[in-house]
């Protein structure tokens, strides 16, 4: 079951998932699996989460519902441990990453 959290929804069966499936079941979206982000949940579950409640408010909204819900999926697309590469702050990675999640 493909659930966001405190949602009870299966979205694998929800029109978000038409929308998005093509990303979710890519082995580069599967990989995030095995990530933990923000201490207690999976990088995967992250993107996920983002993804629908920002689908969500801008299908609220009338505003493009799929680029969003597509855009959140992809906003953590990355397998390094940002934690072990913050502590460097000459690390490129670390730099790339603050960068691109400041714009
Ligand atoms: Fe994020």
């Amino acid at each position: 079951m493909l659930k966001a959290i405190c949602s009870k929804k299966d979205l694998s069966s929800d029109r978000y998932y038409a929308l998005v499936s093509d990303i979710i079941d890519s082995s580069a979206l599967d990989r995030l699996k095995d990530i933990t982000h923000h201490i207690s949940t999976t990088r995967f579950q992250h993107c996920l989460n983002v993804s629908y409640y920002t689908y969500l408010i801008c299908k609220k909204l009338r505003l493009d519902a799929r680029a969003a819900a597509r855009a959140g999926l992809l906003h953590d697309l990355f397998y390094y441990d940002r934690k072990k590469y913050n502590k460097s702050k000459r690390s490129a990675l670390s730099q790339f990453h603050a960068r691109s999640s400041c714009r």
